[in-house]
């Protein structure tokens, strides 16, 4: 019933020290963290990881972004894992997670509607695609769904 997640600390929750906090509410929250490496993306990277959105006018601030320091990603692991990880984040806008959604991290750790300081998997086939993205030698057909 267990399932994995690709949770990514961002630049600004890296460079703002909020690692070792975001670590141990994953951590109180039930998770384990079966993966983690810190990793600084190259453009490359960014635009590959984020295909979805390259046509968005935001794309270019979010590559100059992900690209400004290092990120820390990590696999979690849980019953739920996908679902619970993105409640834990909260929404999207950080600034808007502070008045809707207070006690969540990007409440707590983010900026704004870009430096929102973690990501997390939106759904099992974005977690596969995820964690194969960073972990390559995690077996395939496994991530990410329940079994
Ligand atoms: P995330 O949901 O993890 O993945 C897409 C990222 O694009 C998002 O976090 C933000 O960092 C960024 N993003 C999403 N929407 C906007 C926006 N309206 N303006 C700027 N950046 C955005």
């Amino acid at each position: 019933e267990k399932e994995k997640t690709l949770a990514m600390v961002k630049p600004d929750g890296v460079s703002g020290n909020h690692t070792d906090g975001i670590k141990n509410v994953i951590l109180e929250s039930g998770f384990s963290i079966c993966r983690e490496m810190i990793v600084h993306l190259s453009e490359e990277s960014v635009a590959l990881f984020y295909a979805e959105h390259a046509s968005k006018s935001f794309f270019p601030s979010l590559v100059r972004y992900m690209t400004s320091g290092p990120v820390l990603v990590m696999v979690l692991e849980k019953e739920n894992a996908i679902a619970d990880w993105r409640s834990l984040i909260g929404p999207t806008d950080a600034l808007k997670a502070k008045v809707t959604h207070p006690h969540s991290i990007r409440a707590m750790c983010g900026l704004d509607a870009e430096k929102n300081c973690v990501h997390g998997s939106d759904s099992p086939q974005s977690a596969e695609r995820e964690i194969l993205f960073f972990f390559k030698e995690m077996s395939s057909g496994r991530v990410g769904t329940k079994h």
